[in-house]
């Protein structure tokens, strides 16, 4: 299968996933969890904005990072310019936190609700160039998905 092909038969997978169920922690697992299965990536979860701070939330993977600041890392800068962010080598990233060496490229889609950051989609992966638009696009409707 392609990736627009598994993202296509993920999608309506998700959807009706996540609309039988309100806790949103029980969501961002199966989240976390059908998207690590079906793509086999490195870390795929969830940071959440809580007192100025990403803080971790579900996922799958090895152990990460607990808390993240404001504009720091991928996932800080994601949170800071409120738009995904795509990098396809992660050592040339400037101020990239390595909560893992195996990790080489990666993408995070901040979570938007009443024009602010609530949390952000990261996921990880040991190949370079992993992400595209294609990733950005399907991850965007994937994350439309959640109610906070
Ligand atoms: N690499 C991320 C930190 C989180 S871990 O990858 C799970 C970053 O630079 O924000």
């Amino acid at each position: 299968m392609t990736k627009q092909e598994t993202y296509h038969t993920l999608l309506p997978q998700i959807e009706s996933l996540v609309a039988e169920e309100t806790d949103i922690i029980a969501n961002m697992a199966n989240v976390a969890a059908a998207l690590h299965e079906a793509f086999g990536f490195w870390w795929t979860g969830f940071y959440r904005v809580e007192n100025q701070q990403l803080v971790l939330g579900p996922y799958q993977g090895p152990i990460a990072c607990t808390r993240i600041p404001y504009g720091k890392g991928v996932c800080g800068t994601a949170w800071q310019r409120a738009e995904t962010v795509i990098v396809p080598n992660v050592h040339e990233f400037a101020g990239h936190i390595a909560c893992s060496s195996a990790s080489n490229s990666e993408i995070v889609v901040p979570i938007v609700r009443n024009n602010q950051v609530i949390a952000v989609l990261d996921i990880d992966s040991t190949d370079f160039n992993t992400f595209d638009e294609t990733d950005q696009l399907f991850l965007e409707k994937i994350v439309a998905f959640l109610e906070f």
